[in-house]
C-alpha cells in the first residue's frame, strides 16, 4: 500500500512536499552522484516550486542543483513561453531561481508541430536514465501525467514517452508512459482541495479499473509511491494516516 500523508492545507502541502523532494534528491545524489527529477505540470505544484526556490527556506541550500537533471512527466502541445507550458511554469517558479546548468534541463518540445516527433525526441533525451524522483499531480478524472481515462497506455511496453490525443481537450499531450513512470525509484503524488477527493479515493481505494482511473496504475509501484494530500482532498478516504 502506498504511504499517505494528510496535511492541513496548501501551505503545508508545499512545505511537506519540499521536504520530501529534498530528501529524495539528497539520497539519490549520495547514492549515485546525481539525481533525475521529473516535474509535473498543472497548478498544484506551483507553490511547491516557489518554496523550493525560496532563499529563506533550508532546502534552497540543501539541494545541489548542479547534480540534478530535470525532466517532465508531461507537456502540453504549446511553445515554452505559452502560459499553459509546464516547462514555462517550472522555469518561472523554480528553475530560473536556482543554479542549475541549462544542459541539465531536459524539456519536452511542445512547440514541435508533430507531437509524436516531440515524444520520440523526448524519449531519446531520457535515454536509459531511471527517474529518481517523480512528482505527479492527479486530475479530477483520476488522470496522472497525460495518461487519461480511456487510454491508460499500460500496454505500451516498449516506449517510455508517447503523444496522446485527448478528445475532451481537443489537443495533443506528450507524456511519459507507465513504463517510465512506474520504474521511478520514488514518486510523490500531490493533491489539494475537495474537487480531488473522489479521484484520490478512486486511486487508492476503489476496485481496480485502470482504464477508468489511470492513477490506479501507481498501485503497481506500491511502496515506492507516497501521496501527500491536504485534508480536503483526503475527505473521501476512510482512514487516512493523519500527521
Ligand atoms: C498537466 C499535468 C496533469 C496535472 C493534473 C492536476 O500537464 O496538466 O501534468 O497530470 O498534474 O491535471 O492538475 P492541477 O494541479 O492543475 O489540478
Amino acid at each position: 500500500m502506498a504511504r499517505v500523508t494528510v496535511v492541513e492545507d496548501e501551505v503545508q502541502l508545499a512545505s511537506t512536499g519540499a521536504l520530501r523532494i529534498t530528501t529524495l534528491i539528497e539520497l539519490a545524489i549520495a547514492e549515485r552522484g546525481s539525481a533525475v527529477l521529473c516535474l509535473s505540470g498543472g497548478r498544484t505544484p506551483e507553490r511547491l516550486y516557489e518554496t523550493l526556490a525560496d532563499q529563506r527556506e533550508p532546502w534552497r541550500t540543501r539541494i545541489d542543483w548542479s547534480a540534478v537533471h530535470v525532466f517532465w512527466s508531461d507537456e502540453r502541445h504549446v511553445p515554452p513561453d505559452h502560459p499553459d507550458s509546464n516547462y514555462g511554469m517550472a522555469y518561472r517558479t523554480l528553475l530560473s531561481r536556482v543554479s542549475i546548468p541549462p544542459e541539465q534541463i531536459h524539456r519536452i518540445e511542445g512547440e514541435r508541430p508533430d507531437a509524436r516527433e516531440a515524444a520520440r525526441d523526448y524519449e531519446a533525451e531520457l535515454r536509459d536514465r531511471t527517474i529518481d524522483v517523480a512528482l505527479l499531480g492527479i486530475g479530477e478524472d483520476a488522470h496522472i501525467a497525460s495518461i487519461f481515462p480511456g487510454r491508460p497506455l499500460a500496454d505500451e511496453r516498449s516506449v517510455r514517452a508517447a503523444a496522446a490525443w485527448v478528445p475532451h481537450l481537443q489537443a495533443w499531450r506528450i507524456t511519459l508512459t507507465p513504463l517510465a513512470l512506474l520504474a521511478a525509484r520514488g514518486t510523490m503524488v500531490m493533491a489539494s482541495g475537495p474537487k480531488k477527493a473522489d479521484a484520490v479515493r478512486a486511486a487508492l481505494a476503489l476496485p481496480e479499473d485502470v482504464t477508468r482511473y489511470p492513477a490506479q496504475l501507481l498501485r503497481r509501484a506500491e511502496d515506492r509511491v507516497e501521496w501527500v494530500i491536504d485534508r480536503a482532498a483526503a475527505r473521501s478516504l476512510d482512514a487516512p494516516t493523519a500527521q
